[in-house]
């Protein structure tokens, strides 16, 4: 399986605060990577260094083979990005965003219209071509935003925290539409500080926090690293204590010595808890 992204020691700072602190990651062609941390983390700037939105202090990153520091313009054309605040022109159609789009990526004239159809379609938007941008809700603005990012055919998409503010059904739908991307070949690098959401679209997980990766692995990996079966309980005090064993029966044969006052139970370790115990924190604390 080849890495189509590749970040060695990746250094951003911003004045003396470095937000991304020696970072290395690998994304393997096709598959859908989710990158999860807290609210500060650096997942934003992690995204806008590789994608060449901005540049970095140290370290190597290399998009498709090409090292983004030599041959930015290369790399450039494998990726789409869709950042969390969206930036459309709100004073334009879907439709004119999209032209727009395809203008900046030298589409050739006659080739634009079909394939802005051909997208629009496929996400469900062709009903709202003619509508401002500022009439939609956030959905089916990320739809549009998805549509002028993918109007170069990248093989690569980023979105970044894609379904804060949207509403449940909105994510449903959302997640449904990524994942279709991702079985048509994308490669898909998605942001969020929602578990479930990483749990629910990822093949691959990295976890960052104060700018440092955590761990990186699958989820099954990380759940393993930690122990992957948790034993919770409660006793008369109210607080919840989490262990983890590395097999059920290890799990059993600890929770036969706790005492019969406590409420105990025996299940599979979540991504959750693999974040709380890497990190230390809660992902929504900041
Ligand atoms: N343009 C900037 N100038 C100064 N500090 C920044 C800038 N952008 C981000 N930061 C800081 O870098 C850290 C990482 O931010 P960010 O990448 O946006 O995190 P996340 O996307 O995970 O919430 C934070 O401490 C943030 O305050
Ligand atoms: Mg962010």
């Amino acid at each position: 399986m080849s890495d189509i992204i590749v970040v060695e020691g990746l250094v951003k700072k911003y004045g003396d605060k470095a937000a991304v602190d020696r970072l290395d990651l690998r994304v393997t062609k096709g598959k859908m990577f989710g990158f999860l941390g807290p609210n500060g983390a650096g997942k934003t700037t992690t995204v806008r260094v590789i994608s060449t939105l901005t540049d970095f202090s140290e370290g190597k990153v290399w998009v498709g083979g090409y090292d983004i520091a030599k041959k930015p313009r290369e790399a450039k054309k494998l990726m789409g990005v869709i950042q969390q605040h969206i930036s459309l022109d709100k004073d334009l159609t879907v439709r004119e965003n999209m032209m727009h789009h395809a203008m900046m990526h030298k589409i050739p004239p006659g080739d634009r219209k079909k394939r802005i159809e051909e997208l629009s379609l496929y996400v469900g938007l062709d009903g709202y071509m003619d509508r401002m941008i500022d009439s939609l809700s956030g959905g089916w603005k990320k739809r549009a935003a998805i549509v002028c990012s993918l109007i170069h055919e990248p093989e690569i998409l980023f979105l970044d925290e894609p379904t804060v503010g949207l509403d449940i059904q909105a994510r449903r739908l959302l997640w449904d539409l990524i994942r279709k991307l991702n079985d048509g070949g994308t490669t898909i690098f998605l942001t969020s500080h929602y578990i479930e959401e990483i749990e629910a679209l990822c093949d691959n997980v990295g976890i960052i926090d104060n700018g440092r990766l955590i761990a990186m692995g699958t989820p099954s990996d990380l759940c393993n690293k930690i122990g992957s079966t948790a034993v919770e309980y409660h006793g008369k005090d109210g607080r919840t204590v989490y262990r983890y064993f590395p097999s059920r029966g290890e799990a059993n044969d600890f929770a036969a010595t706790l005492d019969e006052t406590n409420t105990v139970l025996i299940r599979n370790t979540s991504l959750e808890d693999c974040f709380v115990e890497l990190t230390g924190k809660k992902v929504e604390e900041k």
